[in-house]
């Protein structure tokens, strides 16, 4: 019996083989699950790459969360391949270089504009436009990277994840009436694609390891997506709102 036997999940945000969201995609299919995928523009042939090396292939459909015209589309695109989805993977983020990297002090609104667009109010954009197909016992579980602090670099991505985690407890409160949950794993500095593109990323990763009580390795994706399975799973089925800490136990320690 897998975790997540016949269970259909939608996964964004498969983007290379190290993604975050690649890993919880290959751990939902060996959990017994049909994972459809998402992706748009230019990384859409990449997508579909990645969806070829899953332990069974993934369908792709086109989704920018940040496009009303693809979130409109989502669920008829989405009915080509399932009738109903039991969970929701949000494993996106953004933001221009021009809000990052030290730039917090000279970030523009525009710019920043677009990393709380794509980073934060997409998990509500992609909660809605997946409703039609999600009942009672569905669980959304996205990604987030510990909001309460203030990092080095991470300048306003670290704002929208402020905004990412305070959405999903909104969400928690109206769509727990209907039975669906809404989870966040917190997740310690892992080497994806989206990490190495903030100019000194080192400086957050810093001594991660050494203060992790457990250790911490940073090229390792799986316990991250071990947690989105787990959260995915019928074994919360009294959690919502949450922030699980999947860091080494780093968020626990003084400095
Ligand atoms: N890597 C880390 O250290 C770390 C730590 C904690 C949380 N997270 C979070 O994990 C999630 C996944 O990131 P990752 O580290 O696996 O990197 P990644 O670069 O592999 O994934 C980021 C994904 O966001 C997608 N994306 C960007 N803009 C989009 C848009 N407009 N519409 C749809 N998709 C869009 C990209 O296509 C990509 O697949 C993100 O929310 C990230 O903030 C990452």
């Amino acid at each position: 019996m897998g975790l997540l036997d016949g269970k259909k999940i939608l996964v964004t945000g498969v983007l290379t083989q190290g993604s975050i969201a690649f890993h919880v995609a290959r751990l939902a299919q060996e959990q017994g699950a049909d994972v459809v995928l998402t992706s748009f523009g230019r990384q859409y042939k990449l997508t579909e790459v990645m969806a070829r090396r899953l332990p069974v292939e993934a369908p792709v459909v086109q989704l920018d969360v940040t496009s009303d015209e693809d979130l409109a589309a989502l669920e008829g695109r989405l009915r080509e391949h399932t009738d109903h989805l039991d969970g929701v993977v949000h494993s996106i983020g953004f933001a221009p270089q021009s809000v990052l990297g030290g730039n917090f002090l000279t970030g523009q609104w525009d710019d920043v504009a677009t990393a709380l667009h794509v980073s934060a109010y997409s998990l509500k954009a992609l909660a809605v436009a997946s409703l039609p197909l999600l009942g009672a016992g569905g669980s959304i579980v996205g990604l987030t990277f510990d909001a309460q602090f203030a990092w080095p670099v991470y300048d306003w991505m670290g704002v929208a994840k402020a905004a990412f985690e305070s959405t999903s407890r909104y969400l928690a409160r109206d769509l727990g009436p209907r039975g669906i949950r809404c989870n966040l794993v917190s997740a310690g500095p892992v080497r994806t694609t989206a990490a190495k593109s903030i100019q000194g990323f080192e400086t957050i990763e810093g001594r991660w390891s050494e203060r992790a009580p457990l250790g911490w390795d940073m090229t390792d994706p799986v316990p991250t997506a071990q947690a989105v399975a787990a959260l995915l799973s019928d074994w919360f089925p009294a959690t919502t709102g949450e922030i699980v800490h999947v860091d080494g136990g780093v968020h626990a320690m003084g400095q």
